[in-house]
């Protein structure tokens, strides 16, 4: 039985949401300079991409571009953002065929006009593609649309359009960038590192976390149905007792 195979479809997780960390260090392993890494790395987006819209997961949240990587040299940010209009206008075509949306989280405002206008573009030609969500997080951090939501929070308080008492989860979650997509039931980390870097913060609270020693641009599909296989295997207990958890289960068969 292939990895494929031992993955229950009835049970899949409906987002999955990925730190594609490693380029670098890639990159330096191949004697290259960095952006060879990214390159590389849009390898492993269209592989993850096609495996998850096969499996019929149905959103994909991709962490691309962070507001903390603004700091890295300029040169860097420069050919990230080459890479990531090519790619885009490269992929169209191919998210069409596959009746995939694409998406995004994060300011895009601060990103270069025409990387700006490209993904806007496919946002726009893709809008109404029903298979699979490919959520792009580019100049996103989760303290950054916090502080955002809070602020949009107030205002409408301040304007008498929401009353204070009515704030809740839910209406919290309704102010994020990621209002109406579903929160990550598994995120991966490549890489060999175990953190989190200001991901989804407030949407992960009860997300299973799989990390990896493999670095993104080796990250291939059977990497990402390891990574489902895995968390097929966790009992998710939401606060509740183990006992809680199989009683339900066994009830509800
Ligand atoms: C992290 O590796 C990777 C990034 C900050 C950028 C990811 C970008 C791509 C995979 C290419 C373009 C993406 C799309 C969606 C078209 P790192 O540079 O932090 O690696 P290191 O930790 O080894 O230095």
């Amino acid at each position: 039985m292939s990895t494929k195979e031992k993955i229950n479809v009835s049970l899949l997780p409906e987002h999955v949401a990925i730190i594609m960390d490693g380029n670098g260090r890639w990159a330096t392993s191949h004697g290259r300079p960095r952006i060879f890494g990214h390159k590389n790395g849009v390898t492993a987006v269209r592989e993850v991409t096609e495996a998850a819209a096969e499996l019929g997961i149905k959103y994909l949240t991709l962490y691309a571009f962070s507001t903390e990587n603004w700091s890295r040299p300029r040169v860097e940010i420069d050919a990230l953002m080459g890479l990531l209009l090519e790619t885009v206008g490269n992929q169209l075509s191919t998210l069409q065929k596959n009746n995939i949306r694409l998406q995004t989280i994060g300011d895009i405002e601060q990103l270069p006009p025409k990387t700006k206008k490209a993904l806007e573009n496919a946002i726009l030609q893709t809008k109404d593609n029903t298979r699979m969500c490919l959520i792009l997080a580019l100049n996103y951090s989760s303290r950054w649309e916090i502080v955002e939501a809070v602020k949009h929070i107030s205002h409408k308080v301040k304007a008498g359009i929401l009353k204070e008492e009515d704030i809740n989860d839910e209406i919290f979650s309704a102010h994020l960038t990621t209002a109406n997509i579903p929160d990550p039931e598994l995120m991966i980390r490549t890489s060999g590192e175990y953190r989190i870097s200001n991901y989804l913060l407030w949407q992960s609270a009860y997300t299973e976390l799989y990390f990896t020693n493999v670095l993104w641009p080796d990250f291939r599909k059977e990497d990402f149905y390891n990574a489902i296989l895995d968390y097929q295997g966790r009992e998710r207990r939401f606060g509740k007792t183990g006992e809680q958890v199989a009683k339900k289960t066994i009830t509800s068969i």
